[in-house]
């Protein structure tokens, strides 16, 4: 059995970055970059002889292709990223029902299916990371469906590390605060937008991995990160939400 990493978003910041350190893992003998950018997907091909790819769109479809590969190739999963993701941010009343399905569809469906789909070709030892984000921590206005998929994938993987633990598999939610990479818009209106305590994809990436081979089933990177964690835990909710709207609203 090939010992197998599949990456979902492998084409975007924090997804790439994984695929540099997993193709070096002495443990992994292939990687499975999944996207939906072709031209992406070749490039990591040619830059890394391990890395096979698999163009599907996660929210619409993709997931019979991972499934029917997976079946037919019997892989042993030694791990498995669930880093696609998509954002939006505005009023919540100005998303169509379509988006908000879709939303939910890759932020939150997707990686639940993705983990049911590889747990029985996973052994002892096989790691699964999800990436949620910091704004799983509190509710975040104008942000809102975004920080509400996040707050499910990161319970879901917490308490999934939980459920694993007698076939000593584990579940590491990561959960970043910015992180400079494409997802960031950098100006709104001609105004450069700011991002207090942005790390760097390597940063989240390094610690991700650090933290799932601990066994943790909670990776935060960086001092922003952690210090927001603790502060939203001992701080009302409603005080939180009304400053993360401060400091939002120019950009709105
Ligand atoms: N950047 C941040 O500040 C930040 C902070 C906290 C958490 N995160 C999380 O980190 C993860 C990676 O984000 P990133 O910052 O690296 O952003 P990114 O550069 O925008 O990458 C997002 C990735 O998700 C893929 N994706 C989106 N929709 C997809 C779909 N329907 N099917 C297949 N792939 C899809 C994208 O592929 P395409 O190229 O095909 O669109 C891309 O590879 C996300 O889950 C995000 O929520 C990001």
């Amino acid at each position: 059995m090939t010992r197998v990493a599949i990456v979902t978003g492998a084409t975007g910041g924090i997804g790439e970055k994984f695929i540099q350190r997993i193709s070096t893992m002495d443990d992994i003998e292939e990687v499975w970059a999944i996207g939906r950018n072709r031209e992406k997907l070749d490039r990591l091909k040619e830059e890394h002889s391990n890395v096979r790819v698999i163009e599907a769109d996660i929210g619409n479809g993709g997931m019979k292709v991972i499934n029917d590969l997976i079946r037919e190739e019997d892989p042993d999963i030694r791990m498995l990223v669930n880093n696609a993701g998509v954002a939006y941010m505005g009023d919540f009343s100005k998303m169509t029902c379509d988006q908000v399905v879709s939303f939910c569809k890759v932020n939150c469906s997707a990686p639940s299916e993705l983990m049911l789909i590889c747990l029985p070709f996973m052994h002892e030892g096989s790691r699964i990371l999800n990436i949620s984000s910091a704004s799983s921590f509190q509710p975040n206005p104008y942000l809102s469906v975004y920080s509400a998929s996040k707050a499910y994938l990161k319970n879901l993987s917490r308490a999934l590390n939980h459920e694993l633990r007698e076939r000593k598999i584990t579940v590491t939610s990561v959960c970043p605060y910015w992180v400079d990479t494409g997802m960031l818009p950098r100006e709104k209106d001609g105004k450069k937008i700011n991002y207090p305590g942005m790390v760097s994809a390597d940063l989240v990436v390094d610690k991700a991995l650090k933290d799932s081979s601990k066994g943790k089933d909670m990776s935060v990177p960086g001092f922003f990160a952690q210090y927001f964690r603790i502060y939203s835990k001992i701080t009302p909710t409603s005080i939180v939400m009304r400053q993360w709207v401060a400091g939002i609203r120019k950009y709105l």
